[in-house]
């Protein structure tokens, strides 16, 4: 018989003219479901109010991002066992950097029009694109892809490389970890104006190092890491212009 768990959920509820305030839902629950699964139940059989968003249910969409007891999570793949034990408590809450919208969805149209500003981390054209086995750090960047290519697979536009950063709780004009990800995947060579961008104010200097976004990435994007060779190619493209060597 499958084993049964009784875990209290904690779930934000945040609505036009409400202060936000957790509201609790005890329910008896295989903890090897996941925890999307459990938000799902307290909405069919507790409260049809609750606003959460979910479409593909295997870490493919990116649009089930919250965080769970403090720590950004695709909830559609984080088991409650992982969170939890039987008897315990499971918070959860929509993801930080963002405006809520309403219980636990953000919105997002501000990552959305950054990613467009680096024009689409990693626009490929689909006959070019990676193979399963292939490390995102052997992708080549592309200069020159148009606008109608597609996205590659590798960054899902989860937003919670954002949420855990510490940078834009006190400067929200920080391009933030996915946009630079996406810039360095871009590419700067030959893209003077992607090299204004990445070194400007609220480019990678304001990154504070903190290697959260790389922590919770559930893509390896390693979104950190790419900050920082980012930063030194603007230093390499500095020298290269102060010698005469364009760049
Ligand atoms: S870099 Fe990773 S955490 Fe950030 S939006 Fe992309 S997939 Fe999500
Ligand atoms: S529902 Fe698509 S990533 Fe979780």
């Amino acid at each position: 018989m499958a084993e049964k768990w009784t875990v209290t959920f904690l779930i934000n509820r945040q609505k036009d003219g409400v202060e936000p305030h957790f509201e609790s839902f005890q329910l008896e629950v295989n903890p090897d479901e996941y925890v999307l699964d459990a938000i799902e139940r307290v909405w069919a059989f507790h409260d049809r109010s609750l606003l959460f968003r979910h479409a593909c249910h295997h870490s493919t969409c990116g649009a089930c991002g919250m965080r769970v007891n403090g720590v950004e999570k695709l909830t559609c793949i984080t088991t409650i066992r992982s969170v939890t034990s039987d008897g315990g408590t499971v918070k959860v809450e929509p993801l930080r950097n963002f405006p809520v919208v309403g219980d636990l969805v953000v919105d997002m149209t501000r990552l959305y029009a950054r990613m467009e500003m680096v024009k689409a981390p990693s626009v490929i054209p689909l006959d070019e694109a990676p193979k399963p086995d292939t490390s995102v750090f052997d992708i080549k960047p592309d200069h020159d892809a148009p606008d109608d290519m597609i996205r590659l697979v590798d960054c899902i536009e989860c937003g919670m490389c954002v949420s855990a950063c510490p940078v834009p709780l006190t400067t929200p004009e920080y391009l933030g970890p996915a946009v630079l990800a996406g810039a360095h995947l871009r590419g700067l060579d030959n893209n003077p104006s992607l090299l204004e961008l990445v070194d400007g104010p609220n480019g990678v200097w304001r990154c504070h190092s903190a290697f959260e976004c790389t922590a919770v990435c559930p893509s390896n994007v390693e979104p950190g890491w790419r900050i920082m060779d980012l930063r030194k190619q603007v230093v390499k493209k500095r020298f290269q212009r102060l010698f005469g060597r364009g760049g």
